[in-house]
């Protein structure tokens, strides 16, 4: 790609940032003379440059004068770029646009590394504190409260009651739920180590728990990148019986988001996967820290779940569908998943862009491919149509454009992708 002194619109050299530019060629005769006479280039030029280094874009300067001055300039840009999306370098680097398989904690044990990874996170259990501690002090009798942690993993949502009860002063009981006997020997070592076997903790599927017991508030954390995608709604359902009627859970609620993207890469990256019967690659959902990634227009949310639920009977499935104007030509190949939580009142966390959770690294942005990518020209508006199904043994998802034209129906009955109950 060749960058000449006169550049586009902002919005424009944005949509380079969803194509796989390997090298940008900068004619040296664009470069200026700064006050103290060493070559720079304009504010538009350095800003876009840096946006492309973000990419893994290399730079060619095309010309002859002053090319080692020019070569350091650039160095210095270089050393000076910000990550393009709102998560921290420190925590992005290697994963840019690496497709994962989103992760099933219901169906599969975690291991303790994925654990002690989530643990590093400095913003997730700071949030959760802040909210238990506000819903200790509204449920505040003079009795002990009870607290269920389900879902429990290695034990941080049990320090963050602990810490929370301190903090505030309230006496609790607290149970600890987790299925995965990986987690167990940590929950066990630490009931005795650090919380002074004040904690219950209980090896079973927290749907069939049966306490004899009601507690006052139920903490979890069951969310995947698209909010309910780990089956938390299935889970708090099975829990919400052993919840007082008036009792808090956290969260108590999350919404998930979708917006269109453009990413050739992405979509070469999925066309390159060796097995792909019947388009199977492009019919289900990734985990990816979305890179080089044109955002087409900002996401919007599409469904959400709260709990407690008012009816049990209330089916988990759920349809929506989200329209979005298209402000320049460009390549609608997907969406970006994202989701936003309530964890009690202003307590929240988002991977939302627009919201972001400062500092957070849990979760990256999900992705739902489409098979054909489709050319959309400005001024025109896409509408995609969305479902979350469910039946006795699995929840899947599937999607489809509706304008500017009908697409097909993308893992129809989860042929494609399902998660298991
Ligand atoms: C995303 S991890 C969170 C772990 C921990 N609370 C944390 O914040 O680090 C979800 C945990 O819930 C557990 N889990 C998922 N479904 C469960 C179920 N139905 N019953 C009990 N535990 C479950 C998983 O094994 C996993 O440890």
């Amino acid at each position: 790609m060749h960058i000449g002194a006169e550049l586009p619109s902002n919005e424009e050299l944005d949509r380079w940032l969803g194509e796989p530019v390997a090298a940008l060629i900068i004619q040296s005769n664009i470069f200026i003379t700064n006050k103290k006479g060493y070559p720079v280039l304009s504010k538009p030029h350095q800003e876009f440059i840096k946006k492309m280094f973000n990419i893994g874009c290399q730079i060619v300067i095309s010309g002859q004068l002053g090319i080692k001055q020019q070569f350091n300039y650039l160095g210095h840009l270089y050393q000076n770029t910000s990550s393009l999306t709102p998560y921290s370098s420190d925590f992005i680097s290697g994963f840019e646009d690496y497709l994962q398989t989103p992760l099933q904690p219901l169906k599969h044990n975690l291991q303790s590394y994925v654990y002690e990874t989530f643990e590093q996170d400095p913003i997730k259990y700071y949030e959760y504190q802040k909210a238990i501690s506000k819903a200790l002090i509204d449920k505040y009798e003079d009795r002990v409260l009870v607290v269920y942690v389900v879902g429990a993993g290695r034990g941080p949502l049990v320090d963050a009651t602990l810490e929370a009860a301190k903090g505030s002063n309230i006496k609790v009981k607290i149970s600890a739920i987790e299925k995965n006997e990986n987690a167990l020997p940590s929950l066990l070592f630490k009931n005795k180590e650090k919380w002074e076997n004040r904690v219950t903790i209980i090896n079973e599927d927290m749907r069939l728990w049966n306490p004899s017991e009601k507690c006052d508030i139920l903490v979890s954390e069951l969310l995947g990148s698209f909010g309910d995608n780990e089956l938390s709604p299935e889970c708090l359902d099975g829990a919400q019986k052993y919840l007082k009627e008036d009792g808090i859970s956290i969260p108590s609620s999350y919404t998930s988001y979708l917006g269109p993207i453009q990413s050739r890469k992405l979509h070469a990256e999925i066309s390159s996967i060796r097995k792909n019967n019947d388009n199977c690659n492009f019919q289900k959902p990734y985990v990816v820290q979305l890179n080089n990634v044109y955002s087409i227009a900002p996401p919007k949310a599409l469904f959400t779940f709260v709990h407690p639920k008012k009816n049990l009977k209330e089916s988990n499935d759920r349809d929506g569908f989200l329209k979005f104007n298209i402000s320049q030509d460009c390549v609608l190949h997907g969406f970006a998943g994202y989701f936003e939580t309530v964890l009690y009142k202003d307590v929240r966390l988002s991977i939302v862009p627009e919201s972001f959770s400062d500092g957070m690294f849990s979760w990256f942005p999900a992705y739902f491919p489409l098979i054909k990518p489709i050319l959309l020209d400005k001024g025109e508006e896409i509408q995609v149509n969305f479902w979350r199904c469910c039946d006795k043994y699995k929840v899947w998802y599937e999607w489809c454009m509706t304008r500017p034209y009908q697409s097909i129906i993308h893992n129809i009955k989860g042929e494609m992708y399902f998660m298991s109950l």
